[in-house]
Formats: C-alpha cells, structure tokens, sequence
C-alpha cells in the first residue's frame, strides 16, 4: 500500500513537472498577466482583506505560477515564502518575481512536510487546484498548523469537492454516471494534469482536517462560479444552480 501511495505521488510530480513547462513556454504571457493583478478574485479579497491589512508574512502552498503571490504582495503581504514540488514552475515564478521586483521567494520542495520553519507563517494561502494533489488531508492540515504563528490565519480557495462531477455540456447540468462524491480518488481527465490521479475530498473532510490540527473555521463560503473554464468551454452547471467552488478562512487558536 504504502509503495502504491508512493508511486501515484511520484507519478504525480512528474506530470506537473511536465505541465509546468507551459510556464516557461508562456513566460511572457504570465509575466504581463502577473502585472495585471487578476490572479486573485473579488471573493478571495474580501475575505483576506482583514489579514493583509496587518502585512503577514505568507506561506504560498503549492505555488505554481505563482500570480497568486504577487497579487498578495499588492494587497498587502509583507513577503511570500512559495513552496511548489515543480521545479520548473518554481524556478520560472523565481525569475518572474524578480523581475517585479516583488518579495517571493519560491522553493522546490513536497507538500506536507515542506522544509519550512515552524510558526514562519502570518498566513497560509493555498487553493486553485492544491487539495485535490494531498494524498493524506489530515497530514496535510497538521502541516499547515505547524507553520502557521500562534494566531495565523489559513486561506484556502478551491474547486468545490462536486466539480468532478459535473457533465461539461452547454445545454443541460448532468452529473458523471463514472464518479461519486465519496470515492477516494480519479484520473484527472482535463487540462492540465491529464493523466494524474487527483484523491478526493468531501467538504466535510477538509474542515474536519482543518478542526482536528487545532484550527478555529471563521468563513466557509460556496460560490457557483468556477475558478477555472478551458478556453471555449461554456456549461450548465455553471450556471448559477451548483457549487463550483469555495473558501475557508481558519485561525489556529493556540501555540
Ligand atoms: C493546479 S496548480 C495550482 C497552483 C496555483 N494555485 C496556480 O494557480 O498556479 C497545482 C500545483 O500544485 C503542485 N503540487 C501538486 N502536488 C504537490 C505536492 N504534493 N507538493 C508540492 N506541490 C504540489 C503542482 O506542481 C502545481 O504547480
């Protein structure tokens, strides 16, 4: 058991470290879309906008392109430590980061367990296609807790645990007779992970998880809008009647 887990996280990487290539191939695009300042949606300000008054300094888990970083940067972080196994993708948000001249510093390492200091963090953001990679959401929460300072804050906006569900069909909302909200995990089916296995969350286990590693849930929000469509793609289910996605904001209570 313990090997199979290792391989599907191995065989994982390899294809992020293979999707992240498109961050290269489209630096340049990246790099003007980072200076537009869009990475960050209305709903994930308004709810960070009381954290980042205070000028936290931010542990970005699961990083990838990072746009996310420098957005948090303008709102109002003091610095973001970006933490991403991809090596591509963390050596090209490095080289965009600087060419901002934004304070991100990105490291090539596994989330959890991740080769950071306990108690560095004012605030963990994460989210955008990052829990669905954790193969252990409980070790994943406790990772969390051990970075956050007494008092930190955990952000997490995601794809709602039913997207996987969803028939992509313009006319008519239809759920996907080869998937269960319950099942433990899937082959991903889409850009850009195609081919990797992503392991399921209910909503449920995410805020039990966040509960259990000591943290106090202040804001869960479900939202109808997706917070990502394939170029071209229209769909019912995003029309306004099902959950496309949501955020938790946590604080961990004690030291
Ligand atoms: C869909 S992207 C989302 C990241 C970011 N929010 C964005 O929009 O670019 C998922 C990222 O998680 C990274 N990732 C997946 N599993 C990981 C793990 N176990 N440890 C560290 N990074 C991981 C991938 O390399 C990829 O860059």
């Amino acid at each position: 058991m313990i090997g199979r887990v290792d391989q599907e996280v191995a065989r994982n990487r390899a294809v992020w470290e293979q999707a992240s290539q498109k961050h290269v191939r489209e630096y340049d695009e990246l790099l003007a879309q980072a200076a537009r300042r869009e990475s960050l949606n209305a709903d994930e300000l308004r709810l960070l906008e009381p954290v980042l008054r205070t000028r936290p300094d931010v542990v970005h888990l699961q990083s990838g392109h990072g746009l996310d970083d420098i957005d948090l940067i303008a709102a109002g972080a003091r610095r973001v430590v970006a933490v991403d196994y991809s090596v591509t993708a963390a050596t090209a948000a490095q080289r965009r980061a600087r060419e901002l001249g934004v304070p991100a510093y990105y490291v090539a390492a596994e989330v959890p367990g991740v080769p950071l200091t306990p108690g560095l963090a004012d605030l963990v953001y994460t989210g955008k296609g990052a829990l669905i990679w954790m193969r252990d959401i409980d070790a994943w929460a406790r990772g969390v807790a051990t970075l956050l300072k007494p008092g930190g804050h955990l952000f997490v906006y995601e794809a709602h645990p039913a997207v996987p569900l969803w028939v992509w069909d313009e006319e008519q909302a239809g759920i996907r007779p080869d998937r269960s909200y319950f099942a433990e995990s899937h082959v991903n089916d889409t850009f850009p992970a195609n081919g990797a296995q992503e392991w399921q969350w209910t909503l449920g286990q995410i805020v039990t998880a966040v509960v259990a590693a000591g943290l106090e849930v202040r804001v869960l929000e479900e939202y109808p809008e997706p917070f990502w469509k394939p170029d071209g793609q229209e769909a019912a289910v995003w029309g306004g009647r099902l959950p496309n996605s949501f955020a938790l904001l946590a604080r961990k209570t004690q030291g």
